[in-house]
């Protein structure tokens, strides 16, 4: 059942194509626009949405902090991201306005469900984005948008964080449609770029040979990982990665961070991995993400540096250059994630660990 692989973990960071393809597949009417038969809130009622609140914890967390960047930019609606067990315990402002998306694999994590129990006692609205048919929290919300990412079977997320990702995606397009904050045909061209992101994924996992022998020969004792934009939760996705599966002290920064504190923390032969943005983004983060590249190798950090194809500007300042296929900023955490995942997962097995089961760890935490 493993499909020939030696860990659930492997196999499931290969599932990752047909993951993100499953969770677009049939989403979109004969003519076009999307369609999310299974959420079951009335268009009216989200048209009236003045704010989304994500709540979520660990991987699933990160899925939401991509979210807040796509759906701000698609739909002018503010989002915040909350940890369902911080959310709760403060005094946190909903109304009936507020639409709650929460977030979770399992659909059975304690601390998400008492979170979305709260907010529907102050009348917020609460949509699920589940993998898990049959669970608690999809029951308890007012809607659900399923991801279809097959059973996860290793205690570590992959495939399921990708395929919530895509779900937010398709989320924040709809209700930019639902809304009228784009026009048609710039929803139908953000799918079409969707639509090309499974065969682009598996490029980059059939390039995990370059990462897995990095891996192999790490011995350092931290990693740490910075990212920008879309790229700082990859980058906090990939040291929980690599706590979970190698035990190993990881940190993940937003590269802008680094003069702030964080810079203090590297010395010779710190490896130091970097999402760098696309160059062609809209914003100028890439020039300041490669001169961060240099700030920190000056002081001698290892670079071990996730950057696009054809993207030479990184080339003199990084160690290692893990490349993946060009795709639009929004995007682009389902290609940079991967090779940490693959890192991650080989570092641990040539450790000899369990990747299927680290230590600690349950797959669905159901006690708070
Ligand atoms: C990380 C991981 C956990 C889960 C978190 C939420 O690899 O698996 O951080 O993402 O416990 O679980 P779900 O998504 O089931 O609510």
């Amino acid at each position: 059942e493993k499909g020939g692989f030696k860990t659930f973990m492997d196999k499931e960071i290969h599932d990752q194509p047909q993951a993100v393809a499953d969770t677009l597949l049939g989403r979109t009417d004969a003519a076009g626009r999307l369609q999310l038969d299974e959420l079951r809130i009335d268009e009216s009622v989200l048209r009236t949405i003045d704010k989304i609140v994500v709540i979520a914890c660990g991987t699933a967390a990160y899925a939401g902090h991509v979210a807040k960047y796509a759906i701000e930019h698609w739909c002018r609606i503010p989002v915040e991201v909350e940890l369902a067990h911080e959310f709760r315990y403060r005094d946190p402002v909903v109304t009936e306005k507020t639409l709650v998306v929460a977030i979770t694999q399992s659909g059975e994590t304690m601390d998400t469900l008492m979170a979305v129990r709260h907010a529907r006692e102050q009348g917020a609205k609460v949509l699920s984005i589940v993998n898990t048919h049959g669970s608690t929290i999809p029951r308890e919300s007012d809607a659900v948008l399923y991801t279809h990412a097959g059973p996860e079977i290793a205690v570590a997320s992959t495939k399921a964080f990708l395929a919530q990702i895509t779900a937010t995606y398709l989320l924040g397009l709809y209700l930019a449609q639902v809304r009228g904050n784009k026009f048609p045909d710039e929803i139908a061209e953000v799918l079409t770029d969707l639509r090309a992101m499974p065969a682009k994924i598996q490029t980059v996992i059939d390039r995990g040979d370059r990462v897995r022998m990095i891996a192999r020969w790490m011995d350092s004792k931290s990693v740490l990982f910075l990212g920008r934009h879309v790229g700082f939760p990859v980058a906090l996705e990939g040291a929980l990665k690599l706590k979970e599966l190698a035990y190993i002290h990881a940190e993940g920064f937003a590269a802008g961070e680094l003069k702030h504190g964080p810079i203090a923390l590297v010395e010779a032969g710190q490896p130091v991995f970097v999402i760098v943005p696309s160059p062609r983004g809209r914003h100028s983060l890439h020039s300041k993400v490669i001169s961060n590249i240099q700030e920190i190798r000056a002081r001698g950090a290892r670079t071990l540096v996730i950057a696009e194809d054809g993207d030479d500007a990184v080339t003199p300042y990084a160690d290692e250059v893990f490349r993946v296929p060009e795709a639009p900023t929004l995007l682009s955490p389902l290609l940079s994630v991967v090779p940490l995942q693959i890192f991650a997962c080989e570092l641990a097995t040539a450790r000899g660990l369990d990747v299927d089961q680290p230590r600690n760890l349950a797959k669905s935490v159901t006690v708070e």
